[in-house]
């Protein structure tokens, strides 16, 4: 039996605290947190049990360093980077602040995301534009005509392009500095729905150019649930936030002076921050997270899983299960569709017995795996995949 090899980075499971007995393959579902970012979380917990001294300058300090891992980690600038509860805010927020003229298009991608396909369906019949969505033209492997099509369909009178980095289903490849161009040549935004990559994948905001960025940070972040992270550009500078908070408000640090209301935002993009940003709790577990991606890096983490999953992508590509060529893929995750008959019900319930966690989305299996998982974590899922083909 093949036995799978890995990157010479090592397994950084010791930083977790996972259930010794399951294969947890499924970051694409929920990241689970470093033990360092549970200990972030606890004492955040705890500063707030007895507040005395909580000087008010702790609603800032922690917000900002936030920022500044944020934007380190995606080549970007600090003050461009909101903080926000949920990747639908992020998306929303960007999308209610792009000017949309009737007979426009808004070009998005087949089966994404909800979180950045509502909002532009509502706006689409709003301000009667077309909502043009570039559906994946045949089974996988099908992604080069699929980005063909895509940068097709980017045409003059396109007013946004809205698409994620990967498909969230099998980690399709979108070619995002190709698309940037496109968009740029035809005066489009572009809104980049980076939940599924940002953290595993490079992300070059200089390569790109992308409008907004946005991202969760539960997911390949390994940071806790209700928190993600944009980063908007100039397109958002004069912009109207969701919501009126404060302390997006110039000269809010002072708490004395918050009642001489002014109509001045702080610079950049912390208008958009969601209201009480400075969560004590979830703000400092962020910082964490990103500290241990950024430790990582996220090309290394990409390799390590691409390192992992790769025997089993041969093998199961040899044995006729449909997936995308490795170019077209951003490696870090694994979506692959069953030959023609076979049960994904099934088969997720074999996995469950045999303690191996995978996602169903759409028609492919997605294995998702991270720092913590190793070779017998990608053996013990491919003696069920294995069996169960043969
Ligand atoms: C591509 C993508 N975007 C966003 C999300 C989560 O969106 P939200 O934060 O709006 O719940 C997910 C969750 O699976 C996702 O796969």
């Amino acid at each position: 039996m093949t036995v799978t090899q890995v990157a010479p980075f090592t397994c950084q499971k010791d930083q977790f605290q996972l259930d010794d007995s399951a294969h947890y393959l499924n970051c694409a579902y929920l990241g689970p947190i470093p033990r360092s970012v549970e200990m972030a979380g606890i004492t955040g917990l705890q500063t707030k049990r007895s507040p005395t001294p909580f000087p008010s300058s702790e609603f800032f300090s922690g917000c900002n360093h936030l920022r500044e891992r944020f934007a380190a980690l995606v080549g970007g600038t600090s003050e461009r980077v909101a903080i926000m509860p949920s990747a639908s805010y992020g998306v929303t927020a960007a999308a209610r602040n792009l000017p949309l003229g009737r007979g426009q298009r808004i070009v998005i991608l087949g089966e994404q995301f909800p979180s950045n396909v509502y909002i532009w369906r509502r706006l689409a019949v709003e301000n009667e534009c077309e909502l043009f969505t570039v559906h994946r033209p045949g089974p996988p492997p099908s992604a080069a005509r699929w980005n063909e099509r895509l940068l097709d369909a980017i045409r003059p009178g396109t007013a946004v392009v809205a698409l994620p980095h990967c498909h969230w289903t099998d980690g399709t490849r979108i070619d995002l500095v190709a698309v940037g161009k496109r968009a740029r040549e035809v005066g489009a935004a572009l809104v980049v729905d980076g939940s599924q990559s940002i953290g595993a994948v490079p992300f070059d905001l200089d390569e790109i150019q992308p409008d907004a960025l946005i991202t969760v940070g539960y997911k390949w972040l390994l940071g806790p649930y209700s928190m993600a992270l944009a980063h908007f550009g100039e397109r958002f500078d004069d912009g109207i936030p969701l919501e009126e908070n404060c302390f997006a408000r110039e000269g809010s640090d002072d708490f004395q002076a918050l009642v001489d209301y002014t109509d001045q935002y702080r610079p950049g993009a912390v208008r958009y921050d969601v209201g009480e940003t400075a969560n004590f709790i979830l703000v400092p577990m962020m910082i964490e997270a990103l500290d241990c991606i950024s430790a990582w890096e996220p090309a290394d983490i990409r390799a390590y899983c691409v390192a992992l999953l790769e025997s089993l992508t041969n093998e199961l590509r040899e044995k006729g299960w449909a997936m995308e060529d490795d170019f077209w893929r951003t490696g870090h995750m694994l979506g692959v569709r069953l030959p023609e008959g076979w049960e994904l019900d099934s088969l997720q319930a074999r996995l469950v017995e045999a303690g191996v966690y995978c996602s169903l989305r759409g028609d492919a299996l997605r294995i998702s795996p991270h720092v913590y998982n190793d070779a017998s974590d990608i053996d013990a899922l491919r003696e069920v995949l294995l069996s169960f083909s043969t």
